[in-house]
């Protein structure tokens, strides 16, 4: 009779467990400002049973011993020790009982006039199974790094969660980065396999990514094999390693088991970019990067369970994995991406896609906004926009006119815009409105989510505490969460050095702040990485790239004010004499940077100098070319440390090309 009780007992655990795995559809916990304060405290009181609380909303196989370990100041803090999950599993076999015939991705092609695909949960799944068995045939194992190169379509959504599924470590690289770029990446990384296409369809042109991706072999010994898509119907010849996408699917089953890895097990790689020259692989693990994705998905956009979500980022940076594939699916969500681009075959292009499948939840980047804006009110004709409900904000800081134009125009003055911040190395949203619930302020990012624990610190480490108007400072976070990245690839010195180092005890992110009674107003990189049309560049990147160029003698690349890309490349580049034709001379260079980096990183402009600002012990004073190149040559500050003090005054009198 006791073992009878016991099992029922034991029973309704199991059921009560179940029930939370298989629930239908996953309701955001915040649904008011109380819930946000309470959910706030609650993290405050106790991080770990905060977090533990979010984690128990997913499958684990087996739960956890011990919720957070390790030392946070020395970048070494782990989540759920002990701990079993699959997140192929929590996004696409767990929804299956309720969600099989629900639409899980919708495809909007480049052209308007092609058709677009909806798969549902269902035949998501078994594409993924498929896809994980065609790795598993290419001998493709738990831990080995497979590359994608891809463009924007089903393919690569089912490439990066069959890697998931089987323990594989996908590392996207953007279809715009050159082959060089790619080479770089694959070697670093190790990847296995690689998977591409044959061409990318951008607007009214072609990138041929797997003609790109050949010239990147020659360099890169680690790949064993490559799958292509065919896409774009560009020629191409495969090698005796090298198979095509539909071939090898068509010989697989759909059904596949989910690996059952540890918590702490890599999930992906993503290359960013840092002051230093080399990008760097930041990776995440599969257990608190679900946890927290899945979390700040519900809770920042606030989706209806019929809802559309459409996240426009490429796959290949860290907006386009946590919200456009991640966020969305472990939730049950829908969600929609865009093969294309925004101003192609004209202006109205989003909004049309937005009323063509009915976007409940738009989320985009201030420079898509911004270069809309030159567009006018003709792109809104025949436009209803009228299923949008949010609208969302991530990459950079958005200034006020792009801002209420989103609001009015977009948004019809009625709609929250949650301006998101974050980073690659947070893994998803950590300070931003919790949409239509808490103040959305033009400009600012306002509050931390719950368990994230931001502070403002000097130069010399003091703690700016907001007690009055307005405080400034660096942006740190004090206390561990479950998204933030565990290393840099290969080498976890470069990643305490970088992010560890600066405020010991600290996550430092890179970012200046202001803090006032609205909360928090990101204003940008206090490092050497300019955000252009919010792509992060390492001026380093930027300039081993020009120093490619045999003319160039040195180089140092700023950041300028840019009324749509937010910030521009402006660089400084030191030849022996003034160029005879310096417009020529400056495509050159540009060309280094395409063919070492991609061409979104491209020196807008670009001056031919004689000298640079440098200190006596040789370091490039950049604030002063900073100024030059916002045009602000009036006053310089303190130039006597200079070696050579005249020289800053020849610079601001030269021309850029
Ligand atoms: O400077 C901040 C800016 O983008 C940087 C992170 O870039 P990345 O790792 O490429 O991730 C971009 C997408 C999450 C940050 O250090 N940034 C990102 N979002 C915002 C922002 N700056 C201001 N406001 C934002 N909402």
């Amino acid at each position: 009779m006791w073992s009878r009780y016991l099992f029922g007992v034991v029973d309704f655990f199991v059921k009560l467990r179940d029930n939370r795995t298989h629930m239908p559809f996953f309701e955001a916990e915040i649904k008011t400002w109380e819930d946000y304060l309470r959910a706030y405290e609650r993290s405050e009181r106790s991080n770990a049973e905060f977090w533990a609380a979010v984690a128990d909303t997913f499958h684990w196989y087996e739960r956890w011993h011990t919720v957070v370990e390790g030392d946070f100041a020395r970048g070494e803090a782990r989540w759920f020790s002990g701990a079993r999950t699959n997140l192929c599993y929590n996004g696409l076999d767990r929804h299956l009982p309720d969600l099989a015939q629900k639409p899980a991705l919708i495809w909007e092609p480049n052209d308007p006039q092609d058709a677009s695909v909806t798969l549902t949960y269902e035949q998501l799944y078994q594409q993924v199974c498929r896809f994980s068995r065609v790795l598993d045939q290419l001998g493709v194992k738990k831990g080995d790094r497979v590359c994608l190169y891809m463009p924007m379509i089903p393919e690569a959504v089912v490439a990066m969660l069959a890697c998931a599924r089987i323990g594989a470590v996908h590392t996207v690289v953007f279809g715009g980065f050159s082959t060089a770029a790619l080479a770089d990446r694959i070697n670093d990384a190790q990847c296995k396999l690689l998977i591409t296409a044959d061409g990318a369809f951008r607007g009214d042109k072609i990138v041929p990514l797997k003609f790109m991706a050949d010239r990147a072999f020659f360099d890169c010994l680690s790949v064993e094999a490559t799958v292509v898509v065919r896409r774009t119907g560009e020629e191409v010849n495969l090698a005796a390693n090298e198979y095509w996408w539909h071939e090898e699917m068509e010989k697989q089953t759909p059904e596949r088991p989910a690996e059952i890895l540890d918590a702490e097990d890599p999930l992906f790689i993503l290359y960013t970019s840092g002051s230093t020259g080399k990008p760097k692989g930041v990776l995440h693990t599969v257990g608190g990067y679900m946890t927290y994705v899945g979390y700040t998905f519900r809770n920042v956009f606030q989706p209806k369970k019929d809802d559309v979500f459409w996240c426009t980022a490429d796959v290949g940076w860290i907006t386009g994995h946590s919200y456009a594939v991640y966020g969305p699916l472990l939730n049950g969500a829908t969600t929609l991406i865009f093969e294309g681009v925004p101003h192609w075959p004209d202006g109205g292009r989003l909004w049309d896609v937005c009323d063509k499948h009915k976007v409940n939840i738009f989320y985009t980047a201030p420079t898509a906004i911004r270069s809309l804006m030159t567009f006018g009110d003709k792109q809104f004709e025949n436009k209803s926009l009228a299923t949008l409900r949010t609208l969302g904000s991530v990459g950079e800081p958005i200034n006020v006119e792009a801002w209420e134009w989103y609001h009015q125009k977009v948004g019809g003055g009625k709609l929250p815009i949650t301006d998101t911040w974050w980073q690659t190395e947070t893994g998803g949203i950590m300070i931003a409105p919790i949409a239509g619930i808490t103040p959305a302020v033009p400009t600012y990012a306002t509050f931390p989510l719950p368990g994230i624990f931001p502070v403002l610190l000097d130069g010399a480490g003091k703690e700016q505490k907001y007690e009055g108007p307005t405080v400034y400072g660096n942006l740190c976070i004090s206390k561990p969460w479950p998204g933030l990245a565990r290393t840099t690839y290969g080498d976890h010195k470069r990643f305490v050095e970088t992010y560890f180092s600066t405020y010991p005890g600290y996550y430092f992110t890179g970012d200046g702040c202001f803090r006032d009674e609205h909360g928090y107003r990101i204003t940008g990189r206090v490092d050497d990485v300019v955000n252009v049309s919010g792509h992060r560049i390492g001026t380093a990147e930027v300039e081993n790239a020009i120093n490619e160029h045999p003319t160039a003698l040195e180089s140092a690349v700023v950041g300028f004010p840019h009324e749509v890309k937010g910030q521009g490349v402006h660089a400084f580049v030191l030849v022996v004499e003034t160029p005879e034709h310096p417009e020529k001379l400056a495509d050159e260079i540009r060309a280094e940077v395409v063919k070492n980096i991609g061409s979104f990183a491209k020196p807008e402009r670009i001056t031919f100098v004689q000298g640079l600002p440098k200190t006596r012990s040789g370091k490039i004073m950049r604030r002063i070319l900073r100024k030059i190149a916002a045009g602000q040559t009036d006053d310089f500050g303190d130039v006597s440390t200079l070696l050579d003090p005249a020289v800053v005054h020849d610079i601001a009198g030269l021309k850029y090309y």
